[in-house]
């Protein structure tokens, strides 16, 4: 596995809450980040039905067009009963004309499963890509299983955070301080053997 010399990376993300969360994950080990919306890089389109593949596209488009390594995130919410949707789609579900509303995307979830019985299984994933300007790329995946909560709960986090709680916990991912959170959520399983990679041997 290839090893982070580089002390700077670029975060292949435009999402204000992952730039937070990543952000507070990176502190410790003294990377900095820049955010590719800092250096004004596009945003890809993420044209796969896999995390590892748009995790792909973001990283090696962030990459190539910044010149240094680049970490994206591709994440996603998938509740059982659905066959794990809104999963890859996790973003689409909320998009509206003016812009993207979270609200409304776990009203939608929560319509196809109200007569399900409870507590209806769900989960977080996430696939980190950590890609180098030549074309090299590492995949780092993490996951936190859990259950629905309705109505939605608590105005920290962000996205599908209200309606998700945690296997062993009591608050909603939206409840939840955000340093509890980020100890355990599916970034934070994935960062973890990321971790690895700026590790001197
Ligand atoms: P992406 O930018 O295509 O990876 O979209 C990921 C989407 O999944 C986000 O817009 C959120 O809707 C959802 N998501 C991913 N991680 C989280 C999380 O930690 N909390 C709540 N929603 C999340």
């Amino acid at each position: 596995m290839r090893k982070l010399n580089e002390k700077q990376i670029v975060l292949a993300s435009h999402n204000k809450g992952k730039l937070k969360e990543i952000g507070h994950l990176l502190k410790p080990f003294g990377i900095s980040v820049i955010s590719a919306s800092d250096l004004g890089l596009d945003e890809p389109e993420e044209t796969e039905n896999t995390y590892a593949g748009n995790a792909r596209i973001k990283a090696h488009f962030a990459a190539k067009a910044s010149g240094k390594p680049a970490l994206s995130d591709d994440s996603g919410f998938s509740v059982e009963i659905l066959d794990g949707a809104p999963g890859v789609y996790s973003a689409d579900w909320a998009e509206t004309s003016n812009g993207r509303n979270f609200s409304m995307a776990m009203s939608k979830i929560w319509d196809k499963i109200q007569h399900a019985e409870k507590p209806c299984k769900a989960k977080f994933c996430c696939t980190l890509c950590l890609a180098w300007p030549d074309g090299h790329d590492e995949l780092f995946e993490g996951s936190i299983n859990g259950e629905i909560a309705w109505p939605p709960r608590g105005n920290n986090g962000f996205g599908y955070d209200p309606m998700f709680i945690a296997e062993g916990m009591h608050q909603t991912f939206g409840e939840m301080l955000p340093t509890d959170k980020h100890l355990i959520s599916h970034r934070a399983d994935a960062f973890k053997k990321l971790i690895k990679t700026f590790e001197k041997e």
